[in-house]
């Protein structure tokens, strides 16, 4: 099939995790700055959850959002950079050669962020992440200030997103529409995976059964 018509780019895990994300985000800095403590490990726990079904939906999930889809060569993200460098940004149905390995960076890093709030602990030693009482409070507290450092690493990077968001409008591809109502355009045909549903319910289950160990090791 080689006329353009409207196809599904996003699914909807993909949206809904996206703008979990998307809002999760600022809450963990809101509640972090205003001393909300409880909140702010809910809503750690919320993404830990988010991101542990979005790297499983990675590998079970449909085209555009396995990672094997948009993890491209070091050639092609050369080739397609060169591209841009020379003031062209062709529309890519799904993740384009350069947006693949953000997103990996994006995922890492929030990875990484949720990971040392775990074993972090404020300086009175009275609030932290469930994995706190496991590690010294000196060691606790290296944690918590990486956990600084790297909640700027994640303002940067998605900064970087936003400006290449806005950099793609610029050149009037609007990319922001496709992540809400899931369609694009597209010239060929999109494969089809069979028991979404299935797979959906596996991934919901297994990242709700991880947060469910983690907050269970909390002793707060
Ligand atoms: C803390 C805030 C944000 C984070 C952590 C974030 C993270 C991400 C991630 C991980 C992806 C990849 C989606 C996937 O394959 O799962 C993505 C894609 C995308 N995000 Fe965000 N995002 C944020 C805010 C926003 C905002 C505010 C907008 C729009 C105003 C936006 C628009 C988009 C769009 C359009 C894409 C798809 C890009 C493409 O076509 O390749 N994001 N974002
Ligand atoms: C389950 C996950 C998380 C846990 C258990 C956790 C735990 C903590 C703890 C105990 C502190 C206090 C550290 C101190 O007082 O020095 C803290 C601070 C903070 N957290 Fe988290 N956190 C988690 C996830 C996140 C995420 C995902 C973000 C942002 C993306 C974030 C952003 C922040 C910020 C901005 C601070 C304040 C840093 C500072 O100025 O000292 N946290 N977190």
């Amino acid at each position: 099939m080689n006329n353009t018509a409207l196809k599904q780019v996003w699914d909807l895990p993909v949206r809904l995790c996206h703008w979990s994300m998307a809002i999760l985000v600022p809450v963990l800095w809101w509640t972090a700055e205003n001393h909300e403590m409880t909140y702010h490990r809910y809503a750690g726990f919320t993404l830990l959850g988010v991101l542990v079904f979005r790297i499983y939906w990675g590998f079970f999930g449909t085209h555009t959002a396995r990672f094997a889809q948009f993890i491209q060569s070091p050639a092609r993200v050369m080739r397609y950079a060169s591209v841009v460098l020379q003031g062209g940004a062709p529309p890519v149905f799904g993740h384009n050669p350069l947006g693949g390995y953000s997103v990996l960076l994006l995922l890492g890093l929030l990875l990484t962020q949720v990971g040392l709030g775990l074993f972090a602990i404020d300086v009175d030693g009275f609030d932290g992440g469930p994995f706190a009482d496991y590690i010294a409070y000196d060691a606790a507290r290296l944690m918590a200030e990486l956990h600084e450092v790297c909640f700027w690493l994640v303002v940067a990077a998605v900064a970087l997103h936003l400006l290449a968001i806005i950099a793609h409008r610029l050149k009037g591809h609007n990319l922001v529409p496709a992540m809400i109502h899931g369609k694009a355009p597209a010239d060929h045909d999109i494969p089809v995976y069979p028991y979404l549903q299935t797979r959906f319910a596996i991934g919901v289950i297994l990242a709700g059964m991880l947060v469910w160990a983690v907050i269970s090791a909390s002793p707060y």
